[in-house]
């Protein structure tokens, strides 16, 4: 796919799924969407992730939470300052239950003025080392942006509360669309505008291994 065809995909679907892409061209397509960022807490920009026991899980990750489970729907990063534009996820192999990813797109949901200003103004929680403030949206040339993942923001109050259950409705109301992974895939994920969530496996699958890759964004 041509480099303006894939920046379009991304632009009209906030996702594009290429098939038989090498390792060796990621960094090229991700560099189409900004620069390449780490997580200060796994510094290598090429991040291997894999479904993980709960005994064997990083403190303060999904699998911490979830072990080998589905993980509920997100943004990465949440907890930056700004979380990263674009996440990057490249195949090494696809594993032995046949998992998904899952993603929802936030842009056809019904927003009303109300709810944006909920969105924009009702605080919570984030952080490890450094708790702060933060809000699920924040406006961009008129978009507005979404930030959203219970496993590291919780509720600051009341509204932020309420502004949770609208959300969490918002999201099981939705279809989301079902990617099946192959080999040297590489699906590039809009992280401010979708929700992706990791599907159940048909059996236990240790063996899945992505590449993940952020694109922009604010630690
Ligand atoms: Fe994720």
């Amino acid at each position: 796919m041509l480099d303006q065809t894939i920046r379009e995909q991304v632009e009209i679907h906030g996702h594009v799924l290429l098939r038989e892409i090498e390792l060796s061209q990621v960094t090229k397509v991700a560099r189409l969407f900004g620069e390449i960022t780490a997580d200060i807490r796994s510094p290598d920009p090429y991040r291997r992730i894999s479904p993980q026991a709960l005994d064997s899980a990083k403190p303060n990750t999904l699998s911490s939470r979830y072990g080998l489970g589905t993980f509920p729907f997100h943004t990465d990063v949440a907890h930056w300052r700004a979380p990263a534009d674009f996440v990057l996820l490249f195949c090494d192999n696809p594993g032995s239950g046949n998992r998904p990813t899952e993603l929802i797109d936030t842009r056809p949901w019904p927003i009303t003025a109300e709810f944006h200003h909920a969105l924009r103004s009702d605080l919570w929680k984030t952080g490890y080392r450094f708790p702060r403030f933060c809000t699920v949206g924040t406006e961009v040339d008129g978009v507005l942006n979404w930030r959203y993942d219970t496993g590291c923001m919780r509720p600051a109050g009341r509204k932020s509360s309420e502004l949770q259950t609208k959300i969490d409705a918002l999201i099981s109301s939705s279809s989301p669309a079902r990617l099946s992974w192959a080999t040297n895939s590489l699906l590039v994920i809009d992280n401010k505008r979708m929700l992706h969530g990791r599907g159940r496996a048909a059996a236990p699958d240790q063996d899945r291994k992505l590449i993940r890759i952020l694109v922009g964004g604010i630690q």
